[in-house]
């Protein structure tokens, strides 16, 4: 039986790929996207989210709106330099015809887990305000999701935004710190392992056979070229993908278990800091909570030939 998630997010560039790529996945069911700023402000996310749906021919999922600005921080900078003012690299899709959900996302994310007790995965892959925000809603929902996987985070590795801190965690490190505590069985897929699956141009032209694959070569001109001005290199890295590849088939990870806190204040605010030590230290500010699945090593071929296939073989051109 297919996996049913929720998809938060801020398309974005690659958010949009691995929106796709769910919606291409049998494996995988999305029973709602919710949006937050992050890659573009949110109202922008939530039109683009929409804008994807009708894309794909999958306005039938809905769409909730969420939060305009983090917890604590204020947020004024989305990544446009990153994911074009548009946030989907300057390719314009036709303005959405159906509405968002009224709930907000939140409330979404509340009501959807309450009734499918033990059936939902929350996957984030922006800053993580709405899902702090159902947390602090409903705290039962720890107990009623099927689990967490998110993108975001550096544990063994430097951030994007400086050494500490990767950019979804940093747009808001107090929500993230609550559901790294939040007890729920969570898996992190951070920079660790998404820097390490690079797809270049011949591999993005390669997906072009298909409807979806066409699309994503188009979008990630922009994307590409932002990376080769940072990295030095035409290829961009897999980022949020990376959880729905993970979702699909998690042998494709090497996985590391410790807890997890987040740095909220100061020069290292957005550090996702995992106690890798074992269990015999004196106990800290990371003892009491349970530990995440953080990943740490990928099988970036094998992760590369997934997203290809589902791409790719899913939904071709006469589809
Ligand atoms: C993350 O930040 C966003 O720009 C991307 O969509 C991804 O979720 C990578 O650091
Ligand atoms: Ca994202």
């Amino acid at each position: 039986m297919a996996k049913k998630i929720i998809f938060d997010t801020d398309p974005g560039i690659d958010d949009a790929m691995a929106i796709l790529f769910a919606l291409a996945a049998p494996e995988l069911e999305i029973v709602g996207l919710t949006t937050i700023f992050g890659n573009a402000h949110t109202d922008l996310a939530t039109q683009n989210a929409l804008r994807l749906l009708a894309f794909a021919g999958r306005d039938d999922i809905p769409v909730a709106h969420g939060a305009p600005q983090p917890l604590q921080r204020v947020f004024d900078r989305p990544a446009d330099f990153v994911h074009g003012a548009n946030g989907l690299g300057g390719v314009y899709l036709p303005d959405p015809v159906l509405q968002p959900d009224p709930r907000p996302a939140a409330q979404f994310i509340v009501e959807t887990v309450m009734q499918h007790p033990g059936e939902i995965t929350l996957v984030p892959v922006g800053p993580l305000t709405n899902i702090a925000l159902a947390l602090m809603l409903e705290p039962r929902i720890v107990e009623r999701v099927a689990g967490v996987v998110l993108m975001g985070g550096a544990a063994t590795v430097n951030g994007n935004v400086n050494p500490a801190a990767e950019a979804n965690i940093w747009n808001d490190p107090h929500a993230a710190d609550r559901v790294f505590t939040a007890g729920w069985p969570l898996v992190m897929l951070g920079l660790d392992v998404t820097m390490q699956v690079a797809m270049d141009d011949a591999y993005l032209a390669s997906l072009r056979s298909s409807r979806f694959g066409e699309f994503i070569y188009d979008i990630t001109r922009f994307y590409l070229d932002f990376h080769r001005q940072v990295h030095g290199e035409y290829a961009c890295h897999t980022h949020d993908p990376s959880a729905i590849a993970y979702l699909i088939d998690p042998t494709l990870y090497t996985v590391e278990h410790g807890p997890v806190r987040v740095v909220t204040e100061g020069l290292a605010a957005g550090q996702t800091l995992m106690d890798r030590r074992g269990e015999w230290y004196s106990p800290n500010a990371w003892t009491p909570y349970r530990p995440a699945g953080v990943c740490t090593g990928v099988d970036a071929a094998r992760v590369l030939e997934l997203y290809r296939a589902r791409i790719v073989d899913s939904q071709t051109m006469e589809n």
